[in-house]
């Protein structure tokens, strides 16, 4: 072998190697870049407040009493979307109308429940007291209880978002 063939053969190598080098840079910055494209391209999914979901059969509940009711919704939070367990406090009046409370005492969050004998909400952390339509009664709770939003289809309830309430 000619020194000019083996001069030739360490210069081809280092181009191999000075090209795998770039190649390898490239790859790293789309590695990188293309998380980032995807983040400032495509925004996260913002909350629904039209998510509406079914919780009782409005034939089944007898006016002015409390029923606790159970249910599943999707939760939101950025590009995730989670179902979770969540509950309310539905009240029918009549045939048109119902609401539906937050299970959540509007004073540091406790559950409450629906007592029969005094007919109001109690809540057994610091015995606040709600009435049918969700105003505190008595206790320290500061503002009437949070309702979701309620509509009805035929005899379906559907329950929307939760309407924080105003301070008494
Ligand atoms: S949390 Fe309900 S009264 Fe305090």
């Amino acid at each position: 072998m000619s020194e000019t063939q083996g001069s030739d053969r360490n210069l081809s190598r280092r181009r191999w190697y000075i090209g795998a080098i770039y190649g390898l840079q490239a790859m790293m910055g789309a590695a990188l870049a293309i998380p980032a494209a995807v983040y400032l391209l495509f925004p996260p999914k913002l909350k629904k407040e039209d998510h509406w979901v079914e919780t009782a059969d409005l034939a089944k509940l007898t006016p002015g009493t409390p029923e606790e009711v159970v249910f599943r919704r999707d939760r939101v939070d950025g590009w995730k979307v989670s179902s979770e367990k969540a509950s309310a406090w539905v009240v029918k009046k009549n045939d048109a109308e119902v609401i539906a409370f937050s299970p959540q005492c509007t004073h540091l969050g406790c559950a409450f429940r629906w007592e029969a004998r005094t007919k109001t909400f109690l809540c057994p952390c610091h015995t606040s007291n709600f009435s049918l339509d969700g105003k505190v009664v008595d206790g320290p709770a500061p503002r009437p209880l949070d309702q979701y939003q309620v509509k009805i289809e035929g005899t379906k309830v559907l329950l929307g978002p939760i309407r924080v309430s105003p301070e008494a």
